[in-house]
């Protein structure tokens, strides 16, 4: 339970953080803000250096569908717990919770809406190596 409170609070962080990030990214800044020891992505791996591979998400986009995967095991122990598809605004376009128990992998579809483009997030939660993000444009 207490990794389900973990990720509830590490959640309500970083939807604040993606708002923050989506006004200084509308600012022009254009570059992906950094918030070291929350969130984690293939450039700033922090504590967790060596572990982009299995935990930041990889994103296919065919269309206006698009496929998270996480190239993770999924034991009772140690999963992936969740992923969403975030704008740069904040808007959260689709989610999946994953059960290690039921879920053999952790791979989510999204049907993004006609009036989304631009550059937007995948991210993944791993309920021991935390908190990974993925830009992507559609
Ligand atoms: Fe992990």
């Amino acid at each position: 339970m207490s990794n389900r409170r973990t990720f509830i609070k590490t959640t309500a962080l970083v939807a604040s953080g993606l708002a923050v990030s989506a006004t200084a990214l509308a600012k022009g800044k254009g570059k992906l803000p950094s918030f070291p020891g929350v969130i984690y992505t293939r450039n700033d791996q922090g504590m967790w250096e060596g572990k982009a591979g299995s935990h930041a998400p990889e994103v296919s986009v065919k269309g206006r569908k698009v496929t998270v995967y996480t190239n993770h095991s999924m034991s009772q122990e140690h999963y992936i717990v969740r992923h969403t598809v975030v704008t740069q605004k904040g808007k959260v376009l689709g989610s999946k919770t994953f059960y290690p128990d039921k879920d053999k992998k952790a791979v989510s579809e999204y049907e993004i809406p006609e009036n989304v483009s631009g550059k937007l997030y995948a991210t993944s939660f791993c309920n021991k190596h935390d908190f990974w993000l993925t830009e992507f444009d559609i």
